[in-house]
């Protein structure tokens, strides 16, 4: 199920966001992702009835990044979602004060309500019918469950990972032998996916390894029998991971966007975007 819900919601957001990506520049730049516990509160000068809020941040990296942090340019820092300019007001203000030229923008109490508590109760009603599923989901969705009575106070975990933003250039592993010129590849335009599309083995909490850890896709040679990627006996063969995780991707994002096309159910500017898939493109100099 939940790798039906990241597919559904992937598919969305590359619907909702067409090709027009915002690009990420060619830089090194590193982000500082919180992968403990953090305490949400209202904002420090707010009269409040309820008992902050504890959130595991990495129980959510399942998702993408961009389903809560909307705005992100996966370029820029990430800002806290009370910043100046976005969901500043702890709660919504009384109909008709707000003039029409205002950009409406949901409180802060609606906003994570609406986020937290809704992709909370579809996991419950996607679950209904299999008591197994239904029983093995945590994801609170009563008031108590996430403002209890007395809340143990949760120290902010400060635990973090530094991620790369910018391109990282993928090279054949040590000792491998090498044909084709190494590949740039822009890590943060991949960021409306979640991590674990990629790093499938992470708990989005220790370190990422990379692909080519020993034990991982090691395996310099492809099998002696078959050269087939697509054989299980070439399943930590270094290139046979690398093709089949960035081209399949590609090329099933493209044929989405033919039969979109095709259909002409959609317009031109929200038909997703798909990466390259000649050699030359990703291989450029070879
Ligand atoms: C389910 C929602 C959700 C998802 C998915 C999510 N985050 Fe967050 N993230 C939050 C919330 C809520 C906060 C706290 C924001 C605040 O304090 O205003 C936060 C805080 C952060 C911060 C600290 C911001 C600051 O104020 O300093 C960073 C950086 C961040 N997230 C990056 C990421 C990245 C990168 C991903 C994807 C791997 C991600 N988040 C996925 C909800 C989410
Ligand atoms: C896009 C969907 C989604 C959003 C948005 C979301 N969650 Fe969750 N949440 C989940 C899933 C999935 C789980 C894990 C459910 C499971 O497997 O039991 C979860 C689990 C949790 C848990 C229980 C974790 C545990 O260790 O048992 C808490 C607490 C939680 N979420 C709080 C929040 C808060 C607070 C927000 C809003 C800032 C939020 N969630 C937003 C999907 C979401
Ligand atoms: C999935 C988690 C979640 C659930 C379920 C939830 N809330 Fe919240 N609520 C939050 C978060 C996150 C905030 C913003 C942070 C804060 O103010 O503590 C918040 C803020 C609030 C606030 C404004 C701040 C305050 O303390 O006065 C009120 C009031 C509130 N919630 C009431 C409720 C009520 C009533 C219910 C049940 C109908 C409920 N919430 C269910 C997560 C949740
Ligand atoms: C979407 C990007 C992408 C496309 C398209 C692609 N490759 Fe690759 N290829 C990679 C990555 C990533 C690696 C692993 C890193 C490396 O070795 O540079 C790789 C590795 C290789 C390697 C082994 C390492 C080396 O340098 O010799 C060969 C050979 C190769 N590719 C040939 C091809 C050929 C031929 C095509 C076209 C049929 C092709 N690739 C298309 C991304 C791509
Ligand atoms: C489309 C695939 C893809 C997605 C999605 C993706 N990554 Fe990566 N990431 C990679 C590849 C490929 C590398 C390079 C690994 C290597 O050098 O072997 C990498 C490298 C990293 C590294 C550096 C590892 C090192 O060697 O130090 C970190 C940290 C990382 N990713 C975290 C993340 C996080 C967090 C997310 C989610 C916001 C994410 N990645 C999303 C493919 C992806
Ligand atoms: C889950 C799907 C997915 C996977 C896996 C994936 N990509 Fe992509 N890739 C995309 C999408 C979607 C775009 C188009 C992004 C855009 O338009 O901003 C893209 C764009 C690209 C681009 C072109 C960016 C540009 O500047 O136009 C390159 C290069 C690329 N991918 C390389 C890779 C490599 C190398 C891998 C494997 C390590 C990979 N991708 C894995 C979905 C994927």
């Amino acid at each position: 199920m939940k790798r039906y819900l990241f597919f559904a919601y992937s598919l969305a957001i590359i619907l909702m966001t067409g090709g027009s990506l915002i690009f990420a520049q060619e830089n090194a730049d590193k982000l500082r992702l919180p992968t403990g516990t953090m305490m949400l509160k209202a904002p420090a000068h707010s009269q409040t009835k309820m008992s902050p809020v504890v959130f595991p941040h990495s129980t959510h990296f399942q998702f993408s990044c961009t389903i809560c942090h909307h705005e992100w340019d996966k370029v820029s820092p990430v800002e806290g979602c009370a910043s100046s300019g976005c969901h500043e007001k702890l709660w919504a203000s009384p109909p008709g004060t707000t003039p029409l030229r205002d950009k409406k923008v949901k409180s802060l109490t609606g906003a994570y309500h609406q986020a937290c508590r809704e992709c909370h109760r579809d996991l419950f009603k996607e679950s209904q019918g299999n008591s197994k599923a239904m029983s093995r989901i945590t994801a609170p969705v009563a008031c108590e469950e996430c403002h209890p009575a007395s809340q143990a106070a949760v120290e902010d975990s400060l635990d973090s990972l530094d991620i790369p933003l910018g391109t990282i250039t993928l090279a054949a592993p040590e000792g491998a032998e090498s044909r084709r010129s190494p590949v740039e590849f822009p890590h943060g335009k991949h960021f409306d996916y979640a991590c674990q599309t990629c790093h499938h083995d992470w708990d989005g909490e220790s370190p990422v390894e990379n692909c080519t850890t020993s034990g991982c896709h090691d395996q310099l040679e492809p099998d002696e029998k078959t050269r087939n990627i697509h054989d299980e006996r070439n399943s930590l063969y270094f290139l046979a991971a690398y093709h089949k995780g960035c081209i399949q991707c590609h090329l099933s994002l493209r044929d989405q966007r033919r039969s979109l096309e095709k259909s002409g159910d959609i317009n031109e500017s929200e038909l997703p975007g798909y990466g390259p898939l000649a050699c030359i493109e990703c291989h450029a100099d070879s």
